[in-house]
């Protein structure tokens, strides 16, 4: 499938070399990838494993928390890898391999397509879509929060609108993102899933985060007492929308500078495209990605079951 897509556009900070690091680096049963097309959820689950992995591993001793980019950092960025050599496989700087071994697991986050993965055997990959509006809502708001000289956007919400259906931004097209990951991602007409994909919807997370955390545990065979009430609060408590904003520095990007007042982590709600989006959007918005995805006749039906919230 990816080979019928366009290219990917990455950030200016993403090399073919490193692109081709990610590919090759060498994965097993302690490698967690989470992935997902910018402002789906991506931080929210790098939280929600970073709890998981490091109470099952470290029990009520955790880990130092400086940032969640310590341990889950950004996977195919160039500055967090190391220089090639002629021999051996490809690694990351020996910071993330050091913070990666204090934790016995890696979490890697990602915005890659699937094919542009490493493979292994037990490795695990969680797909964190949100209803696509919502997602160009919220990236909106990053982007035109960045500071200008740190590449933010300084057009208005109509540009950003087209360019995102356009998919001249950063990681393309919010349907190629999908075309990529969602056909082998277990779903109700799907009968070829990868049993290594766990696809997590944003708006699930919203509904019953106690479930879908529980649900992420069992995927990860993390060693966890979900019947441990002490255990939950706390995992329930710091992966909270209130927990994650209270504690906004260990979360948000520390690569940009932000526009005074802005938050990362900012409202965290279903449906907020609702305030940006008139009739005419929507009907654009849903035109677009039909057209994208083949048409009427050939849109896969994940689409409506799994990728809009309504
Ligand atoms: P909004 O801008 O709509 O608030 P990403 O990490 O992929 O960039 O996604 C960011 C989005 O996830 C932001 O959405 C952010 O507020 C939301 N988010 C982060 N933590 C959250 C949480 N604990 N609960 C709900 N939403 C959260």
């Amino acid at each position: 499938m990816d080979d019928d897509l366009p290219p990917l556009p990455t950030l200016p900070i993403t090399s073919q070399e490193t692109l081709r690091k990610c590919r090759e680096l060498p994965v097993g049963d302690k490698d967690i990838f989470i992935a997902s097309f910018p402002k789906s959820g991506t931080t929210w689950m790098q939280n929600i494993v970073f709890q998981l992995v490091s109470a099952s591993v470290h029990q009520d001793d955790n880990l130092p928390l400086d940032h969640i980019s310590q341990y889950a950092p950004f996977f195919e960025i160039d500055a967090h890898w190391e220089s090639s050599s002629s021999d051996g496989p490809p690694q990351m700087i020996s910071k993330i391999r050091d913070a990666h071994k204090a934790l016995g697991y890696r979490i890697f986050n990602t915005h890659l397509r699937w094919g542009m993965l490493p493979k292994g055997p037990g490795t695990r990959y969680i797909y964190v879509v949100r209803d696509g509006r919502d997602t160009l809502t919220s990236f909106y708001h990053h982007m035109s929060n960045q500071h200008p000289d740190d590449g933010g956007f300084q057009g208005d919400f109509e540009a950003f609108f087209q360019q995102f259906l356009d998919g001249t931004i950063a990681y393309g097209k919010w349907s190629h993102h999908l075309a990529s990951w969602m056909p082998h991602c277990s779903t109700a007409a799907n009968a070829n899933a990868n049993p290594q994909i766990l696809l997590v919807r944003y708006e699930d997370l919203k509904q019953d985060r106690k479930q879908e955390i529980v649900r992420i545990a069992k995927f990860l065979q993390v060693d966890i007492d979900a019947n441990n009430q002490a255990f939950m609060d706390r995992v329930l408590e710091r992966t909270s929308f209130e927990w994650m904003r209270e504690h906004q520095g260990l979360f948000h990007p520390i690569s940009v500078r932000w526009k005074p007042g802005y938050n990362f982590i900012r409202k965290g709600s279903v449906g907020d495209h609702d305030s940006l989006f008139d009739e005419e959007h929507r009907k654009q918005f849903l035109d677009t990605v039909t057209k994208d995805l083949g048409g009427a006749n050939h849109v896969p039906t994940w689409l409506h079951e799994y990728c809009f919230h309504k």
